[in-house]
């Protein structure tokens, strides 16, 4: 059991669209794997949300859907502080402070801020200073460790730059923290497309495989999934979609490379693509009926998230009033 000297632990999912099975297989997965080597906490991040305009009362019921979710895939909410990010105003606080001493030629690097202008006409100044809010959403905390799965490295990174210049204008501060990635699963692929990631606002009906999908439309849809011209499974030439749907297996039935390629050597895709639903399924099913139960009655819910922010404020207040005084804020006297 983690003590009060085990190293925070830091995470997040933004509550739009349905979670797909990166999202799970690339961080939720880990979360649970590794919460009780740390002290961890988990949030729900609607400001990052709105940076993109989400509908007010569907964006309500998602935040506790999503702590649904995390609890349904095993987050224990016993040990683990799950709370919603704008119950803390002291994100946006830090977020303000980050985004004063974060030049701006460091955020016009960040490739998914550059990706998602190109995907809308026009953009909201929060997309672009996003991930100063990240960066406040972790190191609020002091934390040691985010698991991410490898599209937000870009981030991470940036976040160890924003503490490292933070401490070296206003004297040490805050901890730098670790990215945790998954070893199988850092990155899903689309299952139309294995060039692309697998994303909430891909366009395209057979992209992604939400994590309440029904067994049946799970098997539609890994058996729509683009492999490639060879006849069977070529380990020594993988195409990019079998790889996927061979990362996909491992990474729910925890096989080794070894056994996977015992397995799966020179057999036709159906066999693969069968054994890939199974092993989705059989993940699956538990989470989903979890996450049922957990929304028939959303009291519960309701109320770790209430007990979530009582456990989480107190802590992002005592770092937010060492970055006041360093900053040099007026504090009444
Ligand atoms: P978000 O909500 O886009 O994604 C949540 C998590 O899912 C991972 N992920 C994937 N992993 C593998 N394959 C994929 N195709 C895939 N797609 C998404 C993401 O890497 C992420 O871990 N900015 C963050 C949210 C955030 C956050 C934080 C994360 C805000 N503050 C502080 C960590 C710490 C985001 O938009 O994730």
């Amino acid at each position: 059991m983690p003590n009060k000297a085990s190293p925070v632990l830091f995470s997040g999912m933004q509550p739009t669209g349905d979670l797909h099975i990166g999202n799970y297989l690339g961080a939720l997965k880990t979360w649970t794997a590794i919460q009780y080597d740390y002290r961890p906490i988990y949030c729900v991040v609607d400001y990052h949300a709105i940076t993109v305009y989400q509908e007010p009362k569907a964006l309500q019921e998602k935040i506790e859907e999503m702590a649904a979710l995390y609890i349904a895939a095993g987050i224990d909410p016993e040990h683990s502080t799950i709370f919603v990010q704008s119950t803390i105003p002291q994100h946006v606080e830090l977020a303000w402070v980050f985004s004063c001493v974060t030049p701006v030629g460091w955020l016009s690097r960040m490739t998914q801020f550059k990706t998602k202008t190109e995907q809308q006409e026009s953009v909201g100044t929060g997309l672009f200073v996003y991930p100063a809010l990240m960066a406040a959403d972790i190191l609020l905390y002091q934390a040691g460790v985010v698991p991410v799965g490898d599209d937000q490295t870009q981030h991470l990174e940036l976040t160890r730059d924003i503490a490292g210049r933070f401490n070296s204008l206003y004297g040490e501060t805050f901890v730098v923290p670790k990215t945790e990635l998954p070893s199988v699963g850092a990155r899903i692929m689309g299952l139309d497309d294995p060039t692309q990631k697998m994303s909430k606002s891909a366009p395209g009906s057979n992209h992604s495989i939400s994590l309440l999908d029904s067994p049946s439309r799970i098997k539609k849809l890994i058996g729509r999934a683009v492999t490639d011209t060879k006849p069977a499974v070529d380990f020594n030439d993988l195409g990019e979609g079998v790889a996927n749907l061979i990362t996909i297996y491992q990474a729910c039935s925890g096989a080794d490379n070894e056994e996977t390629r015992e397995v799966f050597s020179g057999v036709q895709y159906g066999v693969l693509k069968k054994a890939v639903t199974e092993a989705l399924v059989e993940k699956l099913e538990p989470l989903q009926k979890k996450f049922r139960d957990l929304t028939a009655d959303r009291d519960v819910v309701r109320g770790i998230l209430r007990h979530g922010t009582e456990r989480a404020a107190p802590i992002a207040e005592k770092t937010m009033q060492a970055v006041r005084q360093k900053v040099g804020l007026y504090m009444h006297r």
